[in-house]
């Protein structure tokens, strides 16, 4: 009743999240990280899945950079193309989190209404985590040279800059610098590791 295709029926197994989760001894989730690019998104993934692998757990990273090299080639980065990229890396998530894995989705995410629906698929085990690294931050990291050719008008509707980023107004974690000292990697894991202890 949802897509295009008619005549379909869901089919249940009988090893279903319970049992798969048992197994690993771990609740399956989607930890999805928003943010800006260059406020360290794909690191605080990287060591959030190594603290939780150290500590037995099975963790799985959805990158968007990454994804958009196979999954989501087919998307650039006009709203709709974010809002079908969002919409793909929830449903797989989605998927992850069924299997029993503690999923950790990193993508800028800009627009509320798209990270809500992938909020929407997942009840109870959706944690949104704000990277608040502010631009100025972001811009002078810059560590894929992506902002210069952004401020230069090379590369049009990007992030921050001529295209919107909508922050999270109601999430479970928010990361952010204090007296112009922005969190290690390690310090960043471990916030989101107390909240999902
Ligand atoms: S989105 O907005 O969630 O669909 O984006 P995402 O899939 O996370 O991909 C973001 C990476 O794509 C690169 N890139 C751009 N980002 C933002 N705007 C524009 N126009 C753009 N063009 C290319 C960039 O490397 C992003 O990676 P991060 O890791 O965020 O820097």
């Amino acid at each position: 009743t949802v897509g295009k295709s008619t005549n379909i029926r869901w089919h249940d197994c009988p090893i279903g999240q319970d049992g798969r989760q048992k197994l690993l001894n771990q609740k399956g989730c989607v930890v999805w990280i928003t943010g800006l690019s260059g406020s360290g998104k794909s690191t605080l993934a990287c060591a959030l899945s190594h603290g939780l692998h150290s500590r037995g757990h099975l963790t799985y990273v959805l990158d968007g950079d990454n994804l958009r090299h196979g999954l989501n080639r087919d998307l650039c980065f006009k709203a709709e193309d974010r809002a079908e990229n969002i919409r793909r890396v929830g449903e797989v998530a989605k998927l992850f989190a069924d299997a029993g894995l503690i999923c950790i989705a990193c993508l800028i995410s800009p627009f509320r209404s798209d990270r809500n629906a992938c909020r929407s698929l997942l009840p109870n085990s959706f944690i949104e985590v704000f990277l608040n690294i502010p631009l100025e931050v972001c811009e002078a990291r810059d560590p894929k040279g992506l902002y210069k050719l952004a401020r230069t008008g090379k590369i049009k509707g990007f992030t921050g800059i001529d295209d919107p980023y909508e922050p999270p107004s109601d999430c479970e974690i928010v990361i952010q610098c204090k007296a112009g000292d922005c969190p290690s990697p390690k310090s960043m894991a471990d916030q989101v590791i107390s909240y999902l202890e």
